[in-house]
């Protein structure tokens, strides 16, 4: 690759940049203030994410943070733990959120690939006691992102929902990449989602918009997740804008979700060739990437990497992250894929 040449950034799926046609959708937005009486064009996205997601109501967040943290705050009460796999996003990368807002705390499930089950679920329940803190709520991710994109199936979901169910438990589902795991599963969304209280869907992911995400829940909760939204700073004026986007990528982009996935797959056949990285298997469309020379970090190959034209994030001390996204084609990942051989070797 010539020096001069962008480089392939397969950092993350949240880099993707809105295409002519997206924003072009943004600029004709019909809008109001949605604080004061209401945007139309969010109401548009929110019912239509609602009725894709299989859930009552929904509202449109500025960031999946903020909408996991709202969902987190209606399901868990004060003062009693939320059951999460250990390496979730609410876990690591939403800086104690769980503990600074809906005064929770977390209890970790250590799963070897990210995936809950319901014997793990049902061996991290604590006995009624009043010594011990009770469990208000279990939450989801899915696909699991540092788990590598894995995809928790139907008949899985299914399982942990009948074990919350039975003790009690309000589920939360943070499905940042909710979209993907349903193309994965070959199911629509709606069915990756039955009797959760609360959903998060991203669309800045895969479906390629500058901001937002959007928190699903039964239409009784919309006032008070109104409340929280507000109390977090989340009240966007005229989001029809931001909303417009979301719409124009459900018409454009969610179609094409399987073509990242596809590549995520060759970028990592292409990676096979090589003896000193390895590749795990994609299910969906996260490649991680483990190094197998002695001596060789994350941090100094990524920085490699970097200078020949191909953009990958550390996610561990020797294991590297590509995510295959909107701005990335299948041209892009195989030369990327080719360089990452010729780099590490
Ligand atoms: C699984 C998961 N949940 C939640 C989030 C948070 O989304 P945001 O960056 O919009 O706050 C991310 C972001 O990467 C994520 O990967």
């Amino acid at each position: 690759m010539s020096p001069s040449a962008p480089a392939i950034d397969l950092r993350s799926d949240t880099i993707t940049k809105p295409s002519a046609g997206m924003r072009r959708a943004m600029a004709e937005a019909e809008v109001g203030d949605d604080v004061l009486d209401g945007d139309p064009t969010t109401r548009r996205l929110e019912q239509r994410i609602a009725e894709l997601i299989g859930t009552e109501d929904a509202l449109f967040f500025p960031s999946g943070t903020q909408a996991n943290q709202t969902g987190i705050w209606l399901v868990a009460e004060h003062g009693t733990e939320v059951l999460l796999e250990a390496n979730a996003h609410l876990v690591h990368y939403e800086l104690g959120g769980i503990a600074a807002l809906s005064g929770a705390q977390i209890r970790a499930i250590t799963t070897p690939d990210g995936l809950l089950t319901p014997e793990l679920v049902r061996g991290a329940l604590r006995p009624a006691s009043p010594h011990v803190p009770r469990i208000t709520a279990l939450a989801i991710e899915n696909t699991h992102n540092t788990a590598g994109g894995v995809v928790l199936s139907a008949t899985a979901y299914d399982g942990l929902m009948t074990v919350a169910r039975e003790a009690g438990l309000g589920v939360h589902l943070d499905g940042a990449r909710l979209w993907n795991a349903a193309v994965a599963g070959g199911v629509p969304p709606a069915r990756l989602t039955r009797g959760a209280d609360t959903v998060m869907v991203s669309v800045s992911k895969g479906l390629g918009c500058p901001v937002g995400s959007c928190l699903g829940f039964r239409a009784s909760r919309r006032a008070r997740a109104w409340e929280i939204r507000k109390r977090l700073g989340g009240g966007m004026r005229q989001s029809g804008i931001l909303a417009a986007a979301a719409l124009y990528a459900l018409d454009h982009n969610l179609s094409r979700i399987g073509d990242d996935h596809a590549n995520a797959q060759r970028f990592a056949e292409l990676l096979s060739d090589s003896t000193s990285v390895r590749p795990i298997d994609p299910q969906s469309n996260i490649v991680m990437v483990d190094l197998l020379r002695d001596g060789d970090t994350a941090e100094a190959v990524a920085q490699r990497l970097a200078q020949a034209g191909v953009r990958l994030a550390p996610w561990g001390p020797r294991r590297l992250r590509a995510v295959t996204h909107l701005d990335v084609s299948r041209a892009d990942v195989e030369r990327a894929a080719r360089i990452v051989v010729e780099t590490v070797r």
